[in-house]
């Protein structure tokens, strides 16, 4: 693996940031959505039995709900920031899931797992992260077992090229490592690695009327405890992230997005 190929992503994630998603999106979570996203983006497969792998798995809710309700053989979650694994760990064992789940903390670059090793490549909101689409999906096509699926939801951008004003507001604003791409480069992507059934579904409307809710709980329901929980400073500058991130939604500059792909038997 070459530099340029190397998966990029810094330890980004603290604390107070954590308090604030999983009060906005919901113990576990760090994306929108919580339990009901993950649902649809699997809706239809069946992993009774299954060898899950999760590229970003953040603090576990995700896997923790597979393990809990789909009853999987096992759910690898991976992450590169060693805190939230151990924040995985710990919900895993309160939710009582810890024999079914397996938290690594991994390095950004080529996913530490065997060839064909994996029934369901999952992902939610994680691979915004990691620039180059194109060596992932190699990379999961070679971890997956023939006919296994990539199932996934992740934050496009709805431009080719560099992000127009109000998105690049909104990445300066968040402070956080993204590297958005486009649908087209997905489609590219995994269809170059040789994935077959691609589907790419549009989730903007749905999550531009969420997001909205979102700002004014955090401006209105949770504002008094989030105040005590991360202080009044931060909690401004979040609200101001989440005004910018609405304005990118709304230009559909911001596009989250449901993948799917099957590697062929
Ligand atoms: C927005 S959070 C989503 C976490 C989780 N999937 C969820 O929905 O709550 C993105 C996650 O991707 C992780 N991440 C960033 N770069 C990564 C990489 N190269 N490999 C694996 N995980 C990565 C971050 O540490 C973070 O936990």
């Amino acid at each position: 693996m070459t530099g340029k190929q190397k998966y990029h992503s810094t330890q980004e994630y603290d604390d107070d940031l954590i308090a604030l998603l999983e009060a906005v999106w919901g113990d576990g979570f760090m994306s929108p959505g919580s339990t009901g996203e993950v649902d649809r983006i699997v809706d239809g497969l069946n992993l009774k039995g299954m060898t899950v792998l999760d590229i970003g798995c953040g603090v576990g809710g995700g896997d923790v709900h597979f393990a809990s309700n789909y009853e999987p053989a096992t759910v690898i979650g991976i992450d590169v920031e060693s805190h939230l694994i151990d924040r995985c760990r710990t919900l895993s064992e309160r939710r009582g899931t810890s024999h079914i789940t397996d938290f690594r903390c991994v390095d950004p670059g080529p996913l530490p797992l065997p060839d064909a090793s994996v029934d369901l490549v999952f992902s939610k909101d994680s691979i915004i992260h990691i620039p180059d689409k194109g060596a992932l999906a190699a990379d999961i096509f070679r971890c997956l077992k023939p006919g296994g699926y990539f199932a996934a939801s992740d934050w496009l951008a709805g431009y080719d090229g560099h992000p127009p004003a109000e998105m690049q507001a909104y990445i300066e604003a968040e402070g956080l490592d993204f590297a958005p791409a486009s649908a087209k480069v997905y489609q590219c992507a995994l269809a170059d690695a040789g994935f077959d059934n691609i589907q790419i579904n549009d989730r903007n409307t749905w999550y531009r009327q969420e997001a909205r809710h979102e700002r004014d709980n955090l401006a209105g329901a949770l504002s008094s405890r989030l105040e005590t929980a991360v202080g009044r400073e931060f909690l401004k500058r979040e609200i101001e992230v989440w005004d910018k991130m609405i304005i990118a939604l709304d230009q559909r500059q911001l596009m989250p997005t449901h993948l799917r792909a099957r590697k062929p038997d």
